[in-house]
């Protein structure tokens, strides 16, 4: 009989832990739009600092955090942003820099690694020659772990570089970093250094960190500032927003030292996937939390019948096409879990039995 569910689905399913549920029930609060609440503030000076910025703004989502960065940095009208082709931004954002911002994008190629060539990104910049017929280039967007080429880290040189040709020409650069504390503990390399190059983040607190909800932006007092109004604008200011920012004040205490050990259980399932025959996973390229595997061409299965087996065995997760299955590691996944998902999909990919199986 099933008893617990093992929930690889996204790091965004965590379930608020006692801790935070205290911090919640006994969080000091108050009017936030009116930029009183007291744990508000105490979770954004902590961002701040972690992230070595002047200030810090609690949104309520990544993508808010992003449409509002855009936003800011392109305030004029027609101005073009360059961002990755395979980028959350670009994709998985409802298109709201160009719909709600009038911001004009401009894709160009991520790699394999998430990044984008710096000199693809140097030919992107438009020429100011030319504004005559061309949108003005203010804005260049990174995103620090990549989560489409499976949460691979983007590293503090190459970051540099990005920044030194962004203020070359007088470019602003803002990073999606959804999932930079993953990248800060992969790297090994401190938050704030990996994005010192940048003039604003976007960091979530409700991914690896744990957080029932939130992210947090961060950037130059202006830049904030500016942030702040168009937050209200958007629908995203929120009152006694206190009780939220306190669970994110136990999830950057108690969780971010745990991110090692996801990345740990990360590779370990990677490894044991790739032992199974039928399915295939490029085990070097698992940097973080996020593990794509590919189930072989010609199998007895697909990657929904896979899911719908694990279902029964109390183990969820995303097939991402009919070859293809996301899974992603977070602070509520053990290493025993770990081992019983490899059980399970391995006894689903040969159909026999094997005796850990069962949950
Ligand atoms: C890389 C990245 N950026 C931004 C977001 C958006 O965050 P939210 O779901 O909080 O809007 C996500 C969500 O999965 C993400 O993976």
């Amino acid at each position: 009989m099933v008893t617990k569910t093992i929930d690889l689905r996204s790091d965004t399913v965590t379930k608020p832990t006692e801790t935070m549920r205290l911090a919640m029930a006994k969080a000091d609060v108050d009017d936030d739009v009116l930029i009183y609440d007291p744990t508000a503030r105490q979770l954004e000076t902590e961002m701040a600092r972690i992230t070595g910025k002047e200030a810090a703004l609690f949104v309520p989502s990544g993508t808010m955090g992003n449409l509002i960065s855009v936003l800011v940095h392109c305030e004029i009208r027609g101005s073009e942003v360059i961002l990755g082709n395979n980028s959350h931004v670009h994709i998985y954002e409802n298109g709201g820099i160009s719909t709600i911002g009038g911001v004009h994008p401009r894709p160009v190629k991520n790699n394999d690694d998430g990044s984008i060539d710096v000199d693809v990104i140097e030919a992107a910049i438009r020429n100011p020659d030319f504004e005559i017929c061309y949108p003005k280039t203010r804005l260049i967007c990174l995103e620090n772990s990549h989560a489409n080429s499976g949460g691979r880290c983007l590293s503090v040189e190459y970051t540099d570089r990005v920044g030194a040709l962004a203020k070359k020409h007088g470019l602003k650069l803002h990073i999606d970093g959804a999932r930079i504390f993953n990248a800060s503990a992969a790297l090994n390399v401190p938050v704030d250094r990996l994005v010192q190059a940048a003039d604003s983040v976007s960091v979530c607190l409700s991914k690896g960190l744990g957080a029932p909800v939130g992210s947090v932006i961060v950037g130059t007092k202006s830049f904030i500032a500016r942030a702040r109004i168009l937050r209200k604008t958007l629908g995203g200011g929120m009152r006694q927003v206190g009780i939220l920012c306190a669970a994110a004040l136990v999830a950057l205490q108690e969780n971010v030292p745990k991110l090692v050990t996801d990345h740990k259980n990360a590779k370990t399932l990677a490894e044991g996937l790739n032992k199974i025959k039928g399915l295939s996973v490029d085990v070097a390229s698992v940097e973080t939390n996020i593990v794509y595997f590919e189930i072989a061409k010609g199998s007895h299965i697909t990657a929904l019948k896979l899911g719908k087996i694990l279902d029964e065995h109390g183990i969820l997760l995303m097939p991402d096409s009919s070859s293809r299955v996301r899974i992603v590691i977070h602070h509520q996944v053990s290493a025993s879990d770990v081992q019983y998902t490899l059980a399970c999909i391995k006894q689903a990919m040969t159909g026999g039995t094997d005796e850990n199986g069962g949950n």
